[in-house]
């Protein structure tokens, strides 16, 4: 900013008065400059590499190899009075060396010679000062105190790579100091690092009368400037000085470079250099950081990888979290839609925890149950899950399980919604806390899911319980036959599918379900399912489902509750119908009853029930009572015709009942086209 301002008036009066005292008629004046920055480079003579940056900071040299670069105070000062005395100067500077890459070079220098050309001055170690023909050559007239960052190979009384030395007409210093200054009044060395990009001020005093030699550094972060300087010595410069000297600075690079700034310089001649005003320093080019070091390098690496990874768990949690929720969304067809009660998979899954097994309630021919609480309302349901391979099925049954949906019977599991995803189809049922008919009857564990375990096998069911419930079943069977706006089989009565609410009501579950299995597909190998045991004979020639064969399986569930047996006995294979009728026929039918009631029971009504049971699995379709007519007799409304059904039932569709169950042991499904074939 400032430009070079020379011999102030003030400065003028002195350099005058001291004129006149000495008698001289030479024109002498003391100098008294400053730059502040160098934006306005007035009075400076830039050589070789040197410029002024738009910034203000005079650029010595940049990083280019080989260079050296020159900047002179464009007068020349009077060093030396009367051809006897060498004054007394003072300089102020701020220099900073910024190195691309591994190592810089070579340094700079603070000049006082005798030509601005600097005759013979090479680059490298020499610092653009002088050259390897001219090295120490008392002509030279060449002072300068050099700042050098590169350690010479033995001929330059160096004593390290980042130092400050003292040279007269020679670069093989006179003094040699390891960049350092002293901080406080106690003195203590602290080293500097002259290639660290960062700006250092440096003073070079010399008392002409004393002739001591000061050279301070210290960085410009260090507020205030140390007492003591780094070098401090006798040195007579009246033979190298001229009586009229440049001042400025040289720097050079060699095969290693450096950019090498001057920020800010004053400088005077008979007293103090002007302070510089560190405010106004001008800025350098920034260039890329030093190269990191090893450590550095590994941090960096390893904060860059830590980074990465962060990156990539977090892109791959988004991206999972993503296909999760892909993967949850439906991807509804468009009937779909038609059909109320449907729910989104994603409120099915967090419903049961993901499917998780510790919310499975049971797994049956169908699939698997698990319990669930609905998030919106916090009602615990099952969920029942079925996987099938109908896909032709798949949407007639959605559409009856939709309009199933609707109906509503105190002895029918309601069925809340469904879902269809993929081959897998939803049902979400009211939850049923006591379980399943099976599971109280036998306590099994494997029909019963995790609701008993053998530790705690529930007392068995009374007699009037087993009524009750057995009248339930029978009711909500005649909702769904005759009741209900059609006709609706529901092709799996067993005691597995009934399942008792919370005050011991019996609930139908599963209805319909069996149809999902008989939809579409070619009738010659229609699928017969059921339950081996319940399955009505003609079931097995006809394959078609009726209301007749679903009162056959509710026979076959009267034995079993009054009885507490299994209509097929898992482990000696007793025909539990052929056994009671045989009990019929020898009139002893009471002794079938359960014999955990301990004679508990009324026995007309056992009777009653075990006759029905008879009644309803007569292997005539024709010879069965409706489920109204059960109804009816249960509530004793009809006498069930005993002898009737002994006159009807005749063997042979009892044997054929029995070989039935004894063919199909190993599997509960059949197609009718295998069947038709055998028969
Ligand atoms: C010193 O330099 C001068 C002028 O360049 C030259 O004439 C003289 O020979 C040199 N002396 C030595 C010893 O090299
Ligand atoms: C040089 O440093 C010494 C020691 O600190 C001091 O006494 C002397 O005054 C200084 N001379 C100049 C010219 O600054």
């Amino acid at each position: 900013m400032s430009p070079a301002s020379v011999a102030t008036p003030g400065h003028l009066a002195v350099a005058v008065l001291s004129l006149l005292a000495h008698r001289l008629l030479l024109c002498s004046a003391d100098v008294d400059f400053i730059y502040n920055g160098f934006h306005n480079a007035a009075n400076l003579s830039l050589e070789d590499a040197a410029s002024v940056l738009p910034g203000g900071a005079l650029q010595l040299t940049n990083d280019s190899k080989n260079i050296m670069g020159h900047a002179f105070f464009d007068s020349p000062v009077q060093m030396v009075q009367d051809a006897a005395a060498v004054v007394s100067f003072s300089t102020a500077f701020v220099f900073e060396i910024v190195t691309v890459g591994s190592g810089g070079g070579h340094g700079l220098a603070f000049v006082v010679a005798a030509s601005k050309l600097l005759p013979g001055a090479t680059a490298e170690q020499y610092l653009g000062l002088l050259g390897k023909d001219n090295l120490g050559n008392l002509s030279n007239h060449v002072f300068a105190v050099e700042f050098d960052t590169v350690k010479a190979n033995g001929l330059l009384n160096e004593t390290n790579d980042n130092h400050v030395g003292v040279d007269l007409n020679s670069l093989v210093s006179n003094v040699s100091e390891p960049a350092a200054y002293f901080a406080g009044d106690g003195g203590e060395r602290t080293n500097v690092t002259l290639e660290s990009a960062q700006e250092i001020q440096a003073w070079v005093e010399y008392d002409g009368s004393s002739k001591i030699l000061n050279v301070t550094i210290a960085p410009v972060s260090v507020t205030t400037r140390p007492r003591r300087p780094l070098i401090s010595r006798p040195i007579d410069l009246l033979p190298i000085f001229k009586q009229e000297m440049y001042v400025g600075f040289s720097s050079a690079t060699g095969k290693l470079a450096s950019s090498h700034y001057i920020l800010a310089w004053s400088f005077r001649t008979g007293g103090a250099a002007q302070p510089i005003d560190l405010s106004r320093l001008p800025s350098v080019p920034k260039k890329p950081e030093p190269p990191p070091s090893a450590s550095t390098v590994i941090k960096i690496v390893a904060l860059s990888c830590a980074a990465t990874v962060t990156a990539i768990i977090a892109s791959t949690g988004v991206a999972l979290w993503l296909r999760r929720r892909a993967a949850l969304a439906d991807t509804l067809e468009e009937w779909e839609l038609d059909h109320p009660h449907r729910f989104p998979y994603r409120e099915l899954h967090m419903a049961t925890k993901g499917f998780k097994n510790s919310e499975l309630l049971g797994a049956g021919g169908f699939g698997q149950v698990y319990r669930g609480v609905l998030r919106r309302s916090g009602d615990v349901v099952a969920v029942k899950r079925i996987s099938s391979n109908a896909r032709q099925g798949m949407r007639e049954f959605v559409a009856e399980v939709a309009s199933l949906g609707r109906m509503r019977h105190r002895n029918l599991a309601e069925l809340r919604g469904w879902c269809k995803r993929g081959q897998d189809l939803l049902l979400v049922y009211e939850f049923m806390p006591n379980g399943s008919l099976d599971a109280l009857l036998f306590g099994d564990c494997a029909a019963a899911g995790k609701s008993a375990s053998p530790a705690a096998t529930p007392p068995p069911l009374t007699w009037e319980q087993r009524v009750r419930i057995l009248r339930g079943v029978a009711s909500g069977l005649v909702y769904l036959h005759e009741e209900w706006e059609q006709v609706v089989v529901h092709r799996d009565v067993k005691a597995s599918n009934v399942l008792l609410g919370g005050d011991m009501g019996a609930r139908l579950g599963d209805f319909g379900l069996a149809r999902l299995y008989e939809h579409g597909g070619d009738p010659a190998t229609t699928r017969v399912v059921g339950t081996l045991g319940y399955m009505a004979p003609e079931l097995t020639v006809t394959g078609k489902a009726t209301t007749a064969t679903d009162v056959f399986a509710y026979g076959a569930l009267l034995l079993e509750v009054a009885c507490g047996r299994r209509p097929i006995d898992p482990v000696t294979g007793v025909n539990l119908l052929r056994w009671v009728r045989d009990l019929g026929v020898r009139g002893e039918v009471v002794r079938a009853v359960d014999e955990r009631l301990g004679g508990c029971y009324d026995k007309e009504e056992a009777r009653l029930v075990l006759w029905l049971g008879l009644t309803c699995s007569q292997a005539r379709p024709e010879a069965r009572p409706s489920m109204r007519q059960v109804c009816q007799y249960l509530d004793g409304e009809e006498h069930v015709p005993e002898e009737a059904v002994l006159v009807f039932s005749d063997a042979d569709s009892v044997d054929f009942g029995l070989f039935t169950s004894l063919t199909w042991s190993s599997c509960a499904t059949m197609s009718v086209g295998s069947l038709h074939g055998g028969r």
